[in-house]
């Protein structure tokens, strides 16, 4: 049986990558599967929590006693998420949010670019998306509890540490997103875990699944 130590917790997960359409059939997005926050959601379902998941695209189906808003692009998750988060007792952000989003074509984003309207190969031009954990964090009050996640490239420990101050985060949960059994779809997770008191754990590679229920472990301590 599970501990029921998240009972009467308002929990809200982001997950999944966003999808910035350009034009009526293109778009960027990324290859996150979505598992690392719909194991969050589970085991804090598990645990007592009444949660709600934000998702981009992706495939799970939730039980359904998990709130669950699908949306596609990163300002329709933002508007979803900071809707929510007055209510919530916690926010884990999860989803692999584009940073970026297309400016629209001349054609404009309902109708399909065609390519013998073009001279020849297209420009894309890119815009900022909002940040959604960064916006959580400036509206973040002192009952509520923020993790985000740092999906990283070089060293863990300093972008994790920069991230949990300059976003008010109280754990910030770092993975390497270029060597095997880590990071983007892939089913394990090996993490850098910071706490707000400055706490440092690196966890083995593990099951995702282990990785959302060590985490809600960790925040019981924090
Ligand atoms: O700054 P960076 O994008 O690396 O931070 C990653 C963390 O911020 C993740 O928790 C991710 O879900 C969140 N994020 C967000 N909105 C964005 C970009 C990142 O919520 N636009």
């Amino acid at each position: 049986l599970s501990p029921q130590d998240m009972a009467g917790k308002r929990v809200l997960i982001t997950l999944g990558p966003t999808r910035e359409y350009w034009d009526a059939i293109r778009y960027l997005s990324n290859p996150s599967s979505g598992l690392m926050g719909a194991s969050l959601a589970v085991a804090a379902w598990m645990r007592g929590a009444q949660v709600h998941v934000v998702a981009g695209p992706c495939s799970f189906v939730f039980p359904p006693s998990i709130r669950v808003t699908r949306v596609v692009g990163a300002r329709e998750m933002f508007a979803a998420a900071n809707d929510f988060w007055p209510e919530a007792d916690m926010a884990c952000c999860a989803a692999a949010v584009c940073d970026f989003r297309p400016v629209p074509p001349p054609c404009g984003i309902g109708n399909k670019l065609k390519k013998r309207d073009l001279d020849g190969p297209p420009v894309m031009e890119l815009e900022a998306n909002p940040d959604i954990l960064r916006s959580l964090g400036q509206n973040k009050r002192d009952h509520q509890t923020l993790i985000g996640f740092a999906a990283e490239t070089g060293d863990l420990l300093p972008q994790a540490s920069l991230k949990l101050t300059e976003k008010r985060l109280d754990l910030v949960v770092a993975n390497k997103v270029n060597v095997p059994g880590s990071g983007f779809d892939a089913p394990t997770n090996a993490v850098l875990v910071l706490d707000r008191n400055g706490r440092v754990e690196h966890w083995p590679e593990l099951p995702k699944t282990e990785v959302a229920w060590r985490i809600w472990d960790h925040l019981q301590h924090l």
